[in-house]
């Protein structure tokens, strides 16, 4: 029904637009973008375990003497698996979802932990240090998603390092790790010592798609700043002071604030579309 407070207008023109084409196609992007993220995620986990079935394969394939097929048979079997699942996850990545953040109690430095195992399996020759309170830091927030954010900076900074090597500088690689509180926050600190970041594209490097590797995706940290923005925190990323390498800064609050109306306002959104 359409009324008027001026009683001298004689008449309306409505036009209506039909939108359904163009909510479809935003979804359909909004899902696409969604699915390259977790199958970005699924694949890290899946390089260490490839690179510690070959390196079984290279340490300890000589060594074994009982039935010496069936361990080859054994590793390269990982190993091609691996491989399938990679590729498969592309594939079908266009019909997964990613996951909202569930706010839990956490602890700030297992977290750490389980992040720098999977990069210490993956990286041998780089000593990796931390620094980190006594006692436990606990906060409010998604473990699983903020130990994902972890990883794909540890794994960049590992990357800057092998780029750096793989240059001609063989000095050893460090990537040193502090946790530290800071008022109503702490913060996360990885320093590396490699190539440092790339000046062309230092504003744009959490955007998606940015990448100087050949075989980057460029998604890393554009899920880092995802997962940032989620827990009301910040990332920031800088040139270690006086030396090669760089400095990523993961900054979060103890505590969330409960967003009530925005939370209300995001589902009639959602419901609608
Ligand atoms: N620690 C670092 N040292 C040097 N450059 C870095 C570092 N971290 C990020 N970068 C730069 O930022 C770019 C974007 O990083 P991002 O993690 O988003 O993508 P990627 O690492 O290239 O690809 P992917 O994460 O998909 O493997 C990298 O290509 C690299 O140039
Ligand atoms: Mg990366």
């Amino acid at each position: 029904q359409v009324t008027s407070e001026r009683s001298s207008t004689d008449g309306f023109v409505v036009t209506f637009d039909d939108i359904t084409d163009l909510v479809g196609a935003q979804r359909t992007a909004a899902w696409a973008d969604v699915a390259r993220r977790i199958a970005h995620e699924i694949k890290n986990p899946l390089t260490p375990i490839q690179l510690s079935a070959e390196r079984l394969q290279r340490k300890y394939a000589g060594e074994i003497v009982t039935d010496p097929e069936v361990f080859k048979q054994c590793t390269d079997t990982i190993v091609r698996q691996v491989g399938d699942i990679g590729r498969m996850v592309d594939e079908f990545s266009s019909f997964a979802r990613m996951p909202t953040p569930v706010m839990r109690r956490e602890n700030a430095q297992e977290l750490l932990q389980q992040a720098l195992f999977l990069q210490r399996v993956a990286n041998p020759g780089i000593t990796f240090s931390t620094a980190a309170p006594k006692e436990p830091v606990h906060f409010e927030g998604d473990g699983r998603l903020i130990s994902q954010a972890l990883t794909n900076v540890l794994k960049n900074a590992g990357e800057g390092i092998a780029a750096r090597i793989a240059k001609g500088d063989d000095e050893p690689g460090k990537i040193a790790i502090t946790l530290e509180p800071k008022g109503a926050k702490f913060a996360y600190r990885v320093t590396d010592n490699g190539i440092g970041l790339p000046p062309e594209h230092k504003h744009r490097l959490t955007e998606p798609y940015v990448t100087t590797r050949a075989k980057g995706t460029g998604l890393g940290l554009a899920i880092v700043r995802k997962i940032m923005e989620d827990h009301g925190g910040d990332i920031t990323l800088a040139d270690v002071e006086g030396g090669e390498g760089a400095e990523v800064t993961l900054t979060f609050p103890f505590a969330q604030k409960t967003l009530k109306g925005t939370e209300d306002e995001q589902k009639r959104i959602a419901d609608r579309v």
